[in-house]
């Protein structure tokens, strides 16, 4: 009997005689318990895709091994994978072929290495590998390592809390947090410049803030330098050209998570882009146009993995600047999208019985944590709230 590792860690003890190693595919041939001129249709329809992460075989949709009708031997999905063994922090961690060295901490590892920060990383986005906070060791490399974009290799020896990593993960944060308002980031975040022991005040009192549209005008090699009294900083107004959301960018840390999200990892309309150089690189439209303007379809991507709230609803922003936002009593009830049949789950932020805003989970089959535009912001005709309990609806 032959013992083989499915795309989902579980194992499935093949019948009736070895799998044919390295098919990924539902289409090339009887498979070992299939019978000669068995409909290959038969089960395809029943098994559905079959490219199969095996770091997040949920990313898929599939389990990778799914049983060829009833009674059927099970048909093997997706690459079979190695198992690795790597060592971390002096304990030995086997993961499967392909996994990065941050699944490694996040499935194997103990609380405080699963605990690595991140801020250009999500679970539903390629690896972006821009703000490197979430750098570690590896033995017989010259240079700290991004843990969430290197990929594990058999027997590699990495160190995840050493004086190294922790002085560059802090400098990270500082120099991010001296320049930027970091303020709404995430609790998280909040939490790592806590243990990190991030104090950017030491750079000085913040530089005062851009006037409108005058980062946007600047062209790349004609950075001034600061005069060395104060601390260079992105500090601008608002951007806010729409109905929908606005964008913050004094909030920025140029994570290009939002760049990616509207393009290759999700939305594929490619509305936003880094432009500039250095210290005045800034996400931007083509031509700097407004929104309205824009090749943006508003689906919201980039604000549902913006880190730290430079995207938000516009709903969002007009709560806090009127000092309404209670994240503290804020519930989320999740549903199903009701304007089509494709079935988006959805997560409705409620406070004070008002939606605030409307994410999908991350590890949703369907929506891998993206929205339309219909999902993303069409509610306000599920709120029908009394006037009395109606608070200030602007968005
Ligand atoms: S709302 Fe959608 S289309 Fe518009 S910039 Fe964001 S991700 Fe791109
Ligand atoms: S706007 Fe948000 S998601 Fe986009 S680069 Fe800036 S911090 Fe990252
Ligand atoms: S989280 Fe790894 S480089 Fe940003």
């Amino acid at each position: 009997m032959i013992t083989n590792k499915s795309a989902d860690g579980a194992s499935e003890a093949s019948a009736g005689g070895p799998p044919v190693p390295g098919t990924d595919t539902v289409g090339d041939g009887p498979r070992t318990g299939e019978h000669a001129g068995e409909s290959r249709e038969s089960s395809a329809g029943a098994v559905g895709p079959t490219a199969v992460d095996p770091v997040d075989p949920d990313r898929s949709g599939v389990t990778g091994v799914a049983r060829a009708g009833q009674g059927g031997a099970p048909v093997l999905l997706g690459q079979i994978r190695r198992i690795l063994t790597l060592t971390v922090d002096d304990r030995a961690v086997r993961v499967p072929e392909g996994a990065t060295i941050l699944d490694a901490l996040h499935s194997e590892g103990t609380a405080e290495q699963a605990d690595t920060p991140t801020l250009c990383w999500a679970p539903n986005m390629n690896p972006i590998n821009a703000c490197r906070v979430c750098v570690v060791e590896v033995e017989g490399s010259r240079v700290l390592v991004p843990s969430c974009a290197r990929k594990v290799e058999d027997a590699m020896v990495v160190r995840t809390d050493t004086e190294k990593v922790r002085h560059s993960r802090r400098m990270v944060l500082e120099l991010l947090a001296s320049s930027t308002d970091m303020s709404q980031a995430s609790a998280e975040v909040q939490r790592w410049m806590t243990d990190y022991g991030v104090d950017p005040g030491r750079y000085g009192p913040p530089a005062p803030p851009a006037a409108a549209g005058e980062r946007d005008a600047r062209h790349a090699g004609h950075h001034h330098a600061p005069d060395g009294t104060t601390a260079a900083t992105v500090a601008q107004p608002v951007k806010i050209d729409n109905d929908l959301y606005v964008r913050d960018y004094a909030r920025c840390i140029l994570c290009y998570k939002c760049v990616k999200a509207c393009g290759t990892d999700a939305q594929f309309t490619f509305a936003i882009t880094a432009a500039g150089r250095g210290f005045d690189a800034r996400i931007a439209t083509e031509f700097d146009n407004e929104l309205t303007d824009s090749a943006c379809v508003y689906c919201g991507n980039c604000i549902g993995v913006c880190p730290t709230g430079a995207l938000k609803s516009v709903r969002e922003h007009d709560l806090r600047e009127d000092g309404e936002w209670d994240a503290e009593s804020e519930t989320v009830a999740t549903t199903i999208c009701s304007f089509c049949g494709v079935g988006c789950n959805l997560e409705l932020h409620v406070q004070h019985g008002s939606i605030v805003n409307v994410t999908s989970p991350a590890d949703h089959s369907v929506t891998h944590g993206h929205l339309c535009i219909k999902g993303r912001f069409g509610f306000q005709h599920v709120q029908n709230l009394p006037p009395e309990n109606a608070r200030s609806e602007k968005a």
